[in-house]
């Protein structure tokens, strides 16, 4: 997604508005919208000409009580804008797509496998797997972050779930199909043909790997998932494939633009991008998140009447959430578009909010944290060489292409 920084007065017309529209992130300027949205009409109707409607939300009190209020709206009928069209075949199966008490019993049963130390276990590996990503690109080489960087959260994930390397990369193709199916980078057919056919290869995928892993289970994420039990029996073939595709979706397509938005921030006037080292790393994690907002939105479905900004948000309806302008509130966070890592508090929604809020955002930390850090130690800056390609889509702000060149630190240099 463009990251803009408009001027606080700046409005569009709201009958301009088309929250759907892709092009919107990739070319326009969301954040002029989400700004107008949040001073004039903070419960918006959007309505589409070929679909279905809907309300959004763009405050972060708001966003926050849409996403957490899991006794008013539902996540089994939809997460997301793209699932407006029809059932989501997913719901009440998926972790994500499950309203509590099942909900519960998933996560109960994978926290451990997500917890904090169990990330921080994989930082070490984390970091060395950036090293030699960079290493390449220390003699001056343009070097592309957005593809590079993608493959940190894949090899991770793959890690966890013990997928061949030889899968990764065709495997974040899919995953980005299956999320950004109208990105020409992508998909060639038609969205629904894309994301469909990309879906389908994942979980054939997975369906493959499974008769694998019951054939020999070991200690990874796919042989723990067959260790679950909901409802007081294992979860069937579809609940285990459908839970690996969103394991797999979650991780692959947000990660990498925290650290690619930054890259773009961070470089001056004189084009030159020197790393914050005063700042304390931590904070320049959470600022590099709040700043990149990875999920732009999620979506919930009204289980009731709902009253909110003196209208009524009728049972069924669905209601989305902007994360992204939520994290730019300037009703919260002071100078909201600045990005400044000593910012404290930072109190951002990057990873949602209530019994649903992000699973791997431990895991999403630890990857952040370790790629700046090797950055800093093995560059002494770095400039901006070509144009940041951004991905086309309304659900995921994603990064396909950032050449960047680094400057190696003098001890590295060669
Ligand atoms: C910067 C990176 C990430 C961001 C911004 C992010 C964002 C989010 C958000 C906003 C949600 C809430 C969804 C909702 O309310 O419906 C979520 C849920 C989830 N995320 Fe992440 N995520 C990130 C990284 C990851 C990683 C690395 C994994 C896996 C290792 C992951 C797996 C999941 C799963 C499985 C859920 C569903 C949790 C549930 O329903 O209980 N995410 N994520």
């Amino acid at each position: 997604m463009r990251i803009t920084a408009p001027d606080p007065r700046d409005r569009v017309r709201l009958e301009s508005i088309d929250l759907a529209d892709t092009a919107l992130y990739a070319e326009g300027d969301a954040h002029l919208v989400w700004q107008t949205l949040r001073a004039e009409r903070p419960l918006f109707w959007q309505s589409r000409p070929s679909g279905e409607g809907f309300w959004a939300v763009t405050s972060l009190k708001d966003v926050r009580r849409v996403l957490s209020d899991h006794k008013a709206f539902t996540s089994e009928a939809g997460t997301a804008i793209a699932m407006l069209e029809g059932p989501d075949p997913a719901g009440g199966t998926m972790m994500q797509s499950t309203d509590p008490p099942r909900h519960h019993a998933y996560r109960r049963q994978l926290a451990g496998r997500f917890s904090r130390h169990a990330a921080a276990s994989q930082a070490e590996w984390v970091r060395s797997f950036v090293r030699k990503t960079i290493e390449p690109a220390l003699d001056g080489e343009v070097w592309d972050a957005a593809a590079a960087l993608t493959r940190l959260p894949m090899a991770v994930a793959a890690r966890m779930m013990d997928l061949p390397d030889e899968d990764i990369d065709p495997l974040i193709h899919l995953a980005f199909a299956s999320l950004a199916p109208g990105d020409p980078h992508f998909g060639e057919g038609s969205e629904q043909e894309t994301a469909l056919s990309a879906h389908c290869e994942i979980i054939g995928y997975f369906e493959e790997r499974l008769v694998e892993v019951r054939k020999k289970p070991g200690g990874d994420l796919i042989s723990h998932l067959l260790t679950l039990t909901v409802d007081g029996r294992p979860l069937t073939g579809s609940e285990l494939l459908v839970n690996c595709l969103s394991l797999l979706l979650g991780a692959v397509v947000t990660t990498a633009q925290a650290i690619c938005a930054t890259l773009a921030v961070l470089p001056g006037p004189g084009g030159e991008g020197h790393w914050p080292r005063d700042a304390p790393l931590d904070g320049l994690v959470d600022e590099a998140l709040r700043w990149s907002s990875p999920v732009l939105h999620f979506m919930r479905r009204a289980r009731t009447d709902v009253e909110m900004h003196g209208r009524t948000i009728r049972a069924g309806e669905a209601v989305t959430a902007w994360i992204a302008s939520a994290n730019r509130d300037d009703a919260v966070f002071e100078r909201p578009y600045e990005f400044d890592p000593r910012r404290t508090p930072n109190p951002h929604v990057v990873f949602g909010a209530g019994v649903h809020r992000c699973i791997g955002a431990n895991f999403a930390r630890v990857m952040v944290r370790e790629a700046f850090a090797e950055l800093m130690d093995a560059t002494e800056s770095f400039s901006i060489a070509g144009g940041y390609v951004h991905l086309l889509s309304n659900e995921i702000a994603g990064c396909v292409s950032l050449p960047v060149r680094l400057r190696a630190a003098r001890r590295t240099a060669r």
